[in-house]
């Protein structure tokens, strides 16, 4: 393998409600985080993984995901962005295709991570998997009044991995100001053309319970 992956699993999961960090409450027995790092160290591109952990569990994640895979951890940051990139601070030398796959997309299958790294190796600065939008979308005031209707067919759910030439994702991290929720935005500030491919609805993110629940019954109904 070829690329990097950084693993952001450093937070709280407020939305799934009182519990354990995210990464680590429980999927069919076992933690989120392992069934994600599963799958990543099942994809043949994959040299190197770093997972961001929640700073209190950092020895507790090491103990954990030994049995899994070869993966280095790193405390992870306030944001998910600082967690990102205390986990790219962390990348070897010589690895020159970086992804980042959130903990929380634990069902993300070995196929999806393969696509983006493709993509990546042939020849594009930044990857991202992204489904079609099935709900017709409305912009609404502050009143919940409806402004209008976007054009649904120019729009694009964006899950992780994304995938990165490892210098455009260093200097759009260094040159990040605001908090954003994915990578591939920061990137998009510094003019660099994202590239979409084919994602998975596998790759869910696993935020409130029915989303919990629904990965639950996928994975105990697969083969
Ligand atoms: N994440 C992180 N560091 C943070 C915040 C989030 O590494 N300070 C990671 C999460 O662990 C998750 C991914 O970023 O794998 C996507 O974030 P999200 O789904 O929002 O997870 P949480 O922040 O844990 O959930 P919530 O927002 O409900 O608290
Ligand atoms: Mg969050």
């Amino acid at each position: 393998g070829d690329v990097a992956v950084l693993v952001p699993a450093a937070g709280a999961g407020v939305r799934l409600g009182p519990g354990r960090p995210k990464a680590l409450r429980l999927l069919a027995g076992e933690p989120l985080l392992v069934h994600a790092v599963r799958r990543l160290a099942a994809a043949p591109s994959v040299h190197t993984i770093v997972v961001a952990a929640p700073a209190a569990e950092v020895a507790a994640v090491r103990d954990l995901l030994a049995p899994v895979a070869p993966v280095t951890v790193v405390p992870g940051g306030a944001e998910r962005q600082a967690s990102v990139a205390a986990a790219l601070a962390a990348v070897p030398a010589g690895l020159e295709i970086v992804l980042v796959h959130d903990a929380a997309r634990a069902l993300t299958p070995p196929e999806v991570v393969e696509s983006v790294a493709a993509t990546v190796r042939a020849g594009h600065d930044a990857v991202i998997p992204v489904l079609p939008v099935v709900d017709t979308i409305k912009e609404v005031d502050a009143g919940e009044v409806v402004l209008g209707t976007v054009d649904r067919a120019t729009l694009r759910a964006v899950q992780t991995p994304q995938g990165f030439r490892r210098a455009v994702l260093s200097a759009a991290h260094a040159a990040a100001v605001d908090a954003l929720t994915d990578d591939a935005g920061l990137v998009e500030k510094q003019g660099v053309a994202v590239r979409c491919v084919p994602g998975s609805e596998y790759a869910l993110k696993i935020t409130r319970p029915f989303d919990l629940a629904l990965a639950e019954h996928l994975l105990t109904s697969e083969s």
